[in-house]
This record gives C-alpha cells, structure tokens and sequence, in this order.
C-alpha cells in the first residue's frame, strides 16, 4: 500500500504562510493570527486528508469553510431531545433539525463527490496515499476486522475534518497568546530557537527534537488551554458508584480535561504560564498522566495526535523563529483577552491580531 510522507506538505503549507506574514511584517500591517492560522492547518488536513488544496478565494474553499463551521457550530449545539427526550419537539420548533439535517446533506455530498474523485483513474497524483486513498484501499483488499462501507469511510472523514483542522491552529493561537502575555517566556524560547537553527532560514521537523524548552512552552500552553476541554463524551456501560452517587448504566460522562488540568492539588500555581515546571518533568500528554490529557486516554484517545502535535510545533517553531511579535500601537498585554468562544474546539473568542517584524 502506497501512504504519502505528510512531512513536505507540512514544510510547504507553513513555508507559504511565513511568507505570507513576512509581506505583512515589511508594510507593517498587523497580522490576524487566529486566521491565518486556521487557514494554515485547514489547508493541511485538506491535502492529507483529501489530497487537494483549495486555492484561498476559490468558490470551493468558500464552500469547504461554510460547511465546517455549521458542522462545528451543530456539533457543539443544544439539542433538547438529547437531555429531555420528551421536549425533542422544540428542536424542530427551533429550525435545529431542519438546519441539522441540511448540514448532513452538504457533507454527504461534499464526502460523495470526493470519493468520486478517487475512484476515478484520472485523478490528480496529489491523491495518492492521502487518507481517503489509504481507507479505499483498505475496503478493497479487505484488510480491516469488518469489511468497511463508504458510510464507515464517509464517518471517518467527518471526525478528520471536524476534529482534525482546528484543534491545532486552535493549539497555536492559545500558545501565541500564553506568549505575548508572558515576554520573558517568549524571549526565553526564541532565543533557544535561533540560538539552534542559526541562519537555516527555516525550522524543520526534526529540529524541534532539540529544543527542550520550546518543547516544554507547547506542553504548558496544552495544560492551560486545551483545545478539546471536554473530550469527547463517554456512556458508562454498568451501574458504578462514586464517592457515594451512583451512577446508573448508559449515563453521559464528560471528561473536564481543562478543570483536571487546573487543580490545584496536582499543580503548583496552576494559573500560571511556566513552561519550566515541564523540564524536569516525564508527564507527558500522550494520555499516560492523567493529570494533562489535551488529547484524551484510553481507547477514545486522539488518534491524530502526531499529526496534530507535528502541525503545531511546525507553525508555532518556524512563528517564533522569523518574526519578533509586538501588540499593536497602544495596547498592553494586560489587554490581551483569554475568552473562549462555544464549540467543541476551544478557540480563542476575539481574534488575536499582532504586529510581526522580520527578524532576519
Ligand atoms: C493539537 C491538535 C489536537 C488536539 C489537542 C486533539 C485533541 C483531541 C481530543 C481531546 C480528542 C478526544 C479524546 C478522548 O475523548 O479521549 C480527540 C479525538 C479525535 N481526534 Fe484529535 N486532536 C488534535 C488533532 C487531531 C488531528 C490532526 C486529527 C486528524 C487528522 C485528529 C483526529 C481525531 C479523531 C478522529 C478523534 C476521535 C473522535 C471520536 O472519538 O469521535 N485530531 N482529539
């Protein structure tokens, strides 16, 4: 089976966007973080995902963009059928459902014509070994535990798209933000950065093995503002109790892996940004410490989780490396806000805007 290396996609996306914020930097515009960003990684998961990139102002992109975020705003939605079964007529008096099932059926076209695109044997070589590639593949040769229809194929893509564009840029924004509040951290990290790099003209992959302490900033701005606060629900499969309550089979369980993350009685000064605490430190967050879970545990744990972290420390390392950032004139970083904006994905509520200056 042919599966794509991912690795110069990333290189290329994050390269464009330096690019892009280099131009802004030389006619000293501030630079809207939070977009640009979402862009990026959108761009990303589209090419290894789908194995195409939507140019920024195409029809196609607009379309992709408007799709993803009624798909994210429903999932993150207020249903009333799914706590008060009973009242889940209000759901259609509200338009919920209507709105609901219209966004089932752009997705099931969106995914249709996708895979349409796939099976045809004229397709572009950009599809080869991307992710839907890799899962037609498998349905084919019947190389899975049960045999996978496009329905499965076509479920799989929507948890890519809808957890896997934003989580990271969401990722970047949050540790962009934790940084510009904090400029001792920021100089601290930039200058292990540089001091590393040099004059490459761009951090790669593998470099960020070698910066422990930019290692340890990511890691505590996940403790701080985990993307995915709640995780994904569980449903307990048998009557347990816990400190005392019980708790009947087939209850909805939410996990507050921000709250987990915050406690006091497991962190010391836990609203605070210190990467240091992370130096000498083996918690980790691939969901063996239960204490910093940004990407979950156990069977439900995040399976993107390389692509998601290699994303992120690609755009945040190469950010830091190319530009020293400022807050626009007359703002201080007391102004900068932290308020989250409702959706599964934490994002930051009001876009970060920064002014970049070209380091080299
Ligand atoms: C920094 C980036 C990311 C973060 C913080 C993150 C976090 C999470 C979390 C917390 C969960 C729920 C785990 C649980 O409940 O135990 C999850 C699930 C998931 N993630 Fe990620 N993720 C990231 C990137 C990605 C990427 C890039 C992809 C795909 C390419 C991806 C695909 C998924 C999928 C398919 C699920 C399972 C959803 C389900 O069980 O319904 N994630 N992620």
């Amino acid at each position: 089976m042919k599966v794509q290396h991912f690795n110069p996609i990333r290189i290329d996306e994050v390269s464009k966007l330096i690019n892009k914020i280099s131009k802004q930097a030389s006619a000293s515009q501030v630079t809207n973080l939070s977009n640009i960003v979402i862009s990026l990684t959108s761009t990303i998961i589209c090419r290894v995902a789908f194995g195409i990139r939507f140019d920024d102002e195409a029809h196609e992109k607009r379309r992709f963009d408007e799709i993803l975020a009624v798909t994210q705003e429903m999932s993150a939605g207020f249903f009333f059928s799914d706590y008060f079964p009973l009242c889940g007529w209000l759901d259609k008096l509200f338009g919920n459902i209507s709105k609901l099932e219209k966004n089932f059926k752009d997705l099931d076209e969106f995914y249709e014509e996708l895979i349409e695109q796939h099976l045809n044997p004229n397709r572009p070589n950009t599809m080869e070994g991307d992710i839907i590639d890799i899962l037609l593949q498998l349905r084919k040769e019947k190389s899975t535990p049960i045999d996978l229809t496009l329905d499965n194929i076509k479920a799989i893509l929507m948890n890519v798209l809808v957890v896997g564009s934003d989580t990271s840029a969401a990722a970047v924004v949050w540790a962009m933000t934790a940084l510009i509040k904090n400029p001792k951290v920021m100089k601290k990290v930039q200058e292990e950065i540089r001091n590393s790099i040099g004059s490459k003209g761009i951090v790669k992959e593998d470099d960020v093995k070698n910066m422990p302490y930019f290692k340890a900033m990511i890691k505590e701005a996940l403790r701080l503002y985990p993307p995915v606060p709640l995780l994904v629900p569980r449903e307990s499969m048998g009557n347990s109790t816990l400190e005392g309550y019980e708790i009947q089979a087939r209850t909805i369980l939410q996990v507050n892996s921000w709250a987990i993350a915050r406690d006091a009685e497991m962190w010391e000064n836990p609203e605070e940004f210190i990467p240091e605490r992370f130096l000498n430190s083996d918690i980790d967050f691939k969901g063996q410490h239960y204490e910093l879970i940004p990407f979950g545990a156990g069977r439900r744990g995040c399976p993107g989780i390389a692509l998601g972290i290699a994303s992120a420390e690609l755009a945040l390392s190469n950010l830091l490396y190319a530009f020293d950032w400022e807050l626009p004139h007359g703002m201080k970083k007391e102004d900068v806000d932290t308020n989250v904006r409702t959706g599964i994905t934490m994002h930051k509520k009001n876009e970060l805007c920064l002014i970049a200056k070209n380091y080299f």
